[in-house]
């Protein structure tokens, strides 16, 4: 959700008034997501590196982050939204940490859709997370595989993301989702994440939709012989 200070900006307006009209996009994101028959949606709120930004800021967001599971967590959940944030709690305030707590909580039996927070969230730290947790239920990591690590993410018992969205221009991927974004599809739009909405969304999807997905393996398209051959001269 990149470009609320960019939103901000051009009206004259504080930086946290552009982080306030960032939360305000996000329910039509949702809705237009659930007509469009996304079930999982993951908004990525705040990075382990946004602690540098200037106090008073991250004092703001972090209001907000609280303010906003207040005001939404009634709905979510008769809405049957499961609610999960992503990322380190330690770091958050208790009353935070119990707000998020608490609406994983109520919202875990919740089937229609999920809407995962990212919240001090970092891609290396977390697979970093998951190593330690491993190790430290007595795991022997010399048998790690990749199947054990993803269910040590954040993200476990989720599947990887088909369509990563990058607000406001910036064509990185900023420590999002690193394990689980490998064969992701990327779409960077100029639009600010303030003015992200169905019309945004839709010219995303469509983008998505007209995507030949490979995963690493050669295009349905080629001839089978071909393919063969491929498979054959990769086995040599
Ligand atoms: C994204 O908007 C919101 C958070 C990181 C919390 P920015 O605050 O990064 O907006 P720009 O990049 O300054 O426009
Ligand atoms: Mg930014």
């Amino acid at each position: 959700m990149d470009g609320n200070g960019r939103w901000a900006r051009r009206r004259h307006l504080p930086r946290v008034a552009g982080h306030r009209a960032g939360v305000r996009a996000i329910r039509p994101v949702m809705e237009a997501c659930d007509r469009a028959g996304v079930h999982i949606l993951t908004l990525y709120a705040f990075s382990t590196e946004n602690w540098s930004r200037p106090r008073h800021e991250v004092a703001a967001l972090m209001q907000l982050f609280g303010e906003t599971i207040d005001s939404e967590v009634d709905e979510l959940d008769r809405e049957g939204v499961q609610i999960r944030v992503l990322g380190e709690r330690e770091r958050l305030s208790d009353r935070l940490r119990d707000k998020v707590a608490s609406a994983e909580e109520r919202t875990s039996r919740n089937t229609r859709a999920v809407l995962n927070v990212a919240i001090n969230y970092g891609g290396r730290g977390e697979i970093v997370a998951a190593v330690r947790e491993l190790a430290s239920r007595g795991m022997d990591l010399t048998q790690l595989d990749e199947s054990m690590l993803s269910r040590a993410l954040y993200t476990a018992g989720l599947p990887d993301p088909d369509l990563i969205i990058r607000t406001a221009g910036e064509m990185r991927i900023s420590n999002f989702l690193l394990w689980q974004a490998a064969y992701a599809e990327l779409f960077v739009t100029e639009t600010l994440w303030p003015e992200f909405g169905e019309t945004a969304l839709t010219e995303a999807l469509r983008s998505f939709s007209s995507r030949e997905r490979k995963f690493g393996t050669v295009p349905e398209a080629v001839p089978q012989p071909l393919v063969d051959a491929l498979h054959a001269s990769r086995a040599g």
